[in-house]
């Protein structure tokens, strides 16, 4: 499910590169930007869950959750700056969506591969 996800949101960073007129602030640009969100957001969400329940070491989790989190606001900050007409060249923004996808997922979840890899049924918590 997680590589489903990833799939997608690789497909949003490949439209961004393909669409030449999608530049920051405009209606193309911000169209596959606020997809790419609600996207970003239900994906987190998703493998937070995961993440939580799959035996990994609580700091690495910790980090990987505070990655996502530092991605959100950054997302938050793009959007408030488009909004109040700050300029971001095309490749500035293209460059923050490639980290926040590509980057995030080298650094970050791969991590939890090993893990799922080692724990196929997901640990439900005690209650
Ligand atoms: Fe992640
Ligand atoms: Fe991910």
């Amino acid at each position: 499910m997680i590589d489903r996800e990833h799939v997608t949101l690789v497909r949003q960073l490949d439209q961004l590169n393909a669409d030449k007129d999608a530049h920051p602030g405009s209606e193309a640009f911000s169209e596959i930007l606020s997809q790419l969100g609600r996207q970003i957001n239900a994906h987190f969400d998703t493998e937070e869950e995961i993440l939580r329940g799959c035996g990994m070491p609580s700091q690495v989790v910790l980090e990987h959750v505070q990655a996502h989190t530092e991605i959100i606001e950054q997302y938050a900050r793009l959007n408030l700056d488009l909004m109040n007409g700050k300029h971001h060249s095309r490749e500035e923004a293209l460059g923050l969506v490639r980290r926040w996808i590509v980057d995030h997922v080298l650094t970050h979840d791969v991590k939890l591969s090993g893990y799922l890899a080692e724990t196929p049924t997901r640990k439900t918590p005690d209650v």
